[in-house]
């Protein structure tokens, strides 16, 4: 006989508010929680700060308009985990160890070629990276020092493991990274087997830049909680890339993709957005837990995507991106987000949609990284309360007499 996984009479009905209030706690009127957390401050960070009301981000107290003109995903890195922008050698330095540490070992490509077809690529990254923990025998090192070795390395490699996902996907054999590129070119080499143009090289650059850091979204805050049990990094990162994966989350680029190709064509939008909006749908890449304005990063993607759309002359993906903007913005009052023009960009960068969440996730690990590092510095388990809405106490019932 199958067992039912829900207990049937929760199936379709909320039991707590459809049992009455007389027996409810007598104290759930007493406290009330916030929902999402929203605006509740729950650390205090030198990372980074999202101005939700001026719009604007800012980087260890780097304006990210000034970072996306003239830093590189390296130095934002660095930049982000150790608090300062880098020396000329310090920058080397740092570039040279995370070049030296790109490769795979083989264990995780063997992994990565014997996942069953069609698994979402962000739980093939996601699993990848629980084996290299399972590989490293250090992996159980407490202290910044490990930490800190071991956050550069899973920078370093998750890149790589992004770009066998997609290649093994394609058929095609993963391909050696290129230690004479820049992050960004060899990410987008081993993506495609040929060395991207320079346009191409700062697109992607700029996607890492931009990506990298934003305070305490759901992922990084999944790894400040993980990481402040004190268990491993590889815990608190693989946490972190299953919260990335949800459509409201960083799977939001990917549903955005989706949409457009849904929709077909630029005099379609108008009333695809008409009907959403009529049946109380979700606009995917628009609006933001934070931002009351515009998402600060948006503007340069969406830059980005009118050069490409012109560079490859298929400007339908754009074209149709800015229809839906001014449509979505007039219906719902809310802006586009990091996701949304990252959508066309990428699609014209020749990296499938299905692929978009892990090259976010291959930005955001130094962001997590940097969070985790800054949390057991000063660490305090995180463990808010529940306000208790159910029952009071009531006798228990032999099963016999249910
Ligand atoms: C990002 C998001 C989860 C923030 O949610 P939030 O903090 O509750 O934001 P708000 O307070 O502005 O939203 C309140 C209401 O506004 C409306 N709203 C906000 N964003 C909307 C959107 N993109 N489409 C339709 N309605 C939206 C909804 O009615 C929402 O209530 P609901 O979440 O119960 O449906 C939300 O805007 C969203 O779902 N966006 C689409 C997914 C996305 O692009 N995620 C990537 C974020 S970078």
């Amino acid at each position: 006989m199958d067992v039912p996984i829900v207990a049937p009479h929760v199936v379709g009905s909320d039991s707590l508010t459809s049992c009455s209030p007389l027996t409810m706690n007598s104290s759930a009127m007493e406290n009330t929680a916030t929902k999402g957390l929203k605006n509740i401050i729950a650390a205090d960070s030198k990372i980074s700060r999202v101005d939700g009301a001026a719009g604007s981000l800012m980087y260890r107290g780097y304006h990210i308009d000034e970072l996306a003109e003239h830093s590189s995903f390296e130095e934002t890195s660095y930049l982000l985990f150790y608090g300062e922008l880098p020396t000329k050698s310090q920058l080397e330095e740092f570039s040279n160890g995370l070049k030296e540490q790109r490769a795979l070992s083989a264990e995780v490509l063997a992994h990565l070629k014997e996942v069953p077809k069609g698994t979402h690529p962000m739980a093939q990254l996601r699993s990848a990276v629980s084996i290299l923990g399972e590989f490293d025998p250090g992996a159980e090192e407490h202290n910044s020092e490990a930490f800190g070795k071991r956050s550069l390395m899973l920078t370093a490699k998750i890149s790589t493991i992004v770009a066998a996902i997609k290649r093994i996907a394609e058929g095609n054999e993963p391909i050696e990274p290129d230690p004479s590129l820049s992050h960004a070119a060899n990410f987008m080499y081993m993506m495609n087997g040929v060395k991207p143009s320079p346009d191409a090289e700062k697109s992607m650059d700029l996607i890492l830049i931009l990506h990298a850091e934003h305070g305490l979204c759901a992922s990084t805050f999944s790894a400040r909680v993980i990481a402040a049990t004190l268990t491993d990094l590889y815990s608190a990162i693989t946490g972190a890339l299953g919260a990335l994966k949800g459509p409201l989350h960083g799977g939001a680029n990917t549903a955005v993709l989706n949409t457009l190709k849904a929709i077909g064509s630029v005099d379609k939008v108008e009333d695809w957005v008409a009907q959403t909006r009529a049946k109380k749908g979700k606009f995917m890449g628009f609006g933001h837990a934070v931002y009351q304005t515009q998402d600060p990063r948006a503007k340069f993607l969406k830059e980005l995507s009118r050069r490409l759309s012109i560079e490859t002359g298929d400007p339908k993906w754009y074209d149709m991106s800015v229809e839906m903007e001014k449509h979505v913005v007039a219906a719902i009052k809310r802006e586009c987000n990091v996701d949304f023009y990252s959508a066309s960009l990428q699609h014209y960068m020749g990296i499938p949609g299905e692929l978009f969440t892990c090259v976010f996730a291959a930005s955001r690990i130094i962001g997590w990284c940097a969070h985790v590092l800054e949390q057991i510095s000063d660490n305090k388990i995180i463990r808010p309360k529940a306000n208790y809405i159910g029952y009071d106490l009531r006798p228990y019932v032999p099963l016999d007499e249910r």
